[in-house]
């Protein structure tokens, strides 16, 4: 019982199955260096508002150090019984400095402490998430410059739709990972406020300094109401969400190239050393990166479904409950990190099969969108010459021909004022060029976007 911070109310020791059960340092341990942070900060704060000593202070600051250091060299002991990392470190300074160390949990609760250490951990890891978003998006950009001039088919319904290039399709993924790293930056903001000082719930009757733990803390707000603070895990959803929806990104990305990779496709050729063989197939090379990328997403799904119910019933404020927060959040962080640390060598490493995909784009006719809007250009109303590129391209089938293998009279046959720059229209290379409008695949559009996201991508990072 003595070994317990709240222990002196209770007549009877804690059933050793209770604090099995309530126990979270088996996995909030993680937080060790955030909670030290935010205890120094919080000392300095107590030494500059006169409740620590400037000598008290600095033993403080000095014995936590010593402790992160214990724990990073694996020599602080942990045991369920002291329930959380709070309270660990808490115990480890009370035994080093004895009264001094009863001083530290002076004008702070755990309730506070905890959403400030998680806060300080989503801050981190949301940089380093967005780190890793920036390189995959580089290993984008050089993919678009090394298959530039490569005209990819592009598919709607999984139907070969239009011809666009490859650079085209590379820098798409750019956009849609920007997407992602905004909504970090979102999340980062909201998560950027101080904790500290709302205490349990009302806040506190100490003369504390709120403004100066966040300063310290390099925090961008301090947060103003403490029971909101005591309740509050909005950004550690956010986060959760970003995460899942960066998730989404990699897992239909993942399944394109599964998909592209296949004897089927032949569009792509993974790198060897990201694939994975069968113990029975001799012959097998299989995608397990991209599967377990696209495997993977579920559970972070789950962690985010499972965030949203934890706090859907809560009545105000604290409820341990929260504490369920930790292992969900960690492990869609884990997971998502270590989808994209491995999506960036794949996206460099592979090569696009030329040959093969050159061979799809010749059949298909892929062309039929530009001579309909070549007809339309000739004064034809769109519905109109939507029939009669579909005629045209049902006479091609019949003849098992290409439209550029039509002749001209059957070009005329449609449209009496058609002459040959009809064939200027047709084939895929020169449909590409023919999409002109903003954000298309026309070459000049994509060079363009090019030049952009490389000099977005050597820029320093802006994220704040
Ligand atoms: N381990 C707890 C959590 O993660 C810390 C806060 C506990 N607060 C309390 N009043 N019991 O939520």
């Amino acid at each position: 019982m003595a070994e317990k911070a709240w222990g002196a109310v209770f007549e009877q020791a804690t059933d050793a199955r209770v604090e099995k059960f309530t126990e979270s340092v088996s996995f909030d341990r993680r937080l060790y260096a955030h909670d030290i942070d935010a205890s120094i900060a919080h000392a300095q704060m107590l030494a500059k508002v006169g409740l620590l000593s400037p000598d008290e202070c600095q033993q403080i600051e000095q014995a936590l150090g010593d402790i992160r250091r214990e724990i990073e060299q694996g020599r602080f002991q942990f045991k369920i019984e002291l329930e959380d990392i709070h309270m660990h470190i808490e115990r480890a300074l009370i035994d080093r400095l004895g009264d001094v160390g009863r001083k530290i949990h002076t004008a702070r609760s755990r309730n506070d402490q905890v959403s400030t250490d998680l806060r300080l951990w989503v801050r981190d890891s949301i940089d380093r998430i967005d780190a890793r978003i920036v390189a995959l998006q580089k290993a984008f950009v050089g993919r678009a410059e090394r298959d530039q001039g490569c005209i990819l088919p592009a598919y709607t319904h999984l139907r070969r739709a239009q011809p666009v290039l490859a650079t085209h399709y590379w820098l798409c993924y750019c956009e849609k990972l920007e997407r992602d790293r905004g909504r970090l930056a979102g999340c980062r903001s909201r998560a950027n406020v101080l904790a500290l000082g709302a205490a349990a719930v009302a806040g506190t009757s100490l003369p504390i300094d709120r403004q100066h733990v966040a300063t310290k803390l390099g925090f961008g707000a301090v947060a103003a109401n403490s029971i909101d603070v005591s309740s509050d895990r909005d950004f550690v959803l956010e986060f959760a969400f970003a995460l899942a929806m960066i998730a989404e990104h990699l897992s239909t990305w993942a399944e394109e190239w599964v998909l592209w990779s296949s004897e089927e496709f032949d569009f792509l050729s993974l790198p060897q050393p990201f694939c994975t063989g069968s113990s029975i197939m001799p012959q097998k090379v299989n995608p397990d990166v991209l599967e377990l990328t696209r495997g993977k997403t579920a559970r972070v799904i789950g962690n985010l479904t499972a965030l949203l119910v934890l706090i859907k019933g809560l009545p105000l404020a604290y409820n341990r409950d929260l504490q369920e927060d930790k292992e969900r959040i960690f492990d869609s962080f884990d997971t998502v990190d270590a989808c994209l640390e491995l999506a960036a060598p794949l996206v460099e490493g592979a090569e696009l099969n030329r040959n093969s995909i050159a061979a799809r784009l010749d059949a298909g006719h892929l062309d039929a969108t530009t001579l309909m809007e070549h007809l339309i250009r000739h004064g034809m109303p769109q519905r109109t010459a939507h029939d009669m590129a579909g005629k045209l391209v049902r006479k091609a089938l019949n003849r098992g021909v290409r439209l550029s293998d039509l002749p001209l009279e059957e070009f005329q046959a449609a449209d009496a004022l058609l002459d040959a720059s009809v064939y200027d229209m047709l084939g895929p290379e020169q449909a590409v060029r023919a999409f002109v409008s903003y954000g298309s695949t026309a070459p000049a559009q994509v060079a363009d976007q090019l030049l952009h996201w490389k000099q977005k991508l050597n820029a320093p990072a802006t994220i704040s």
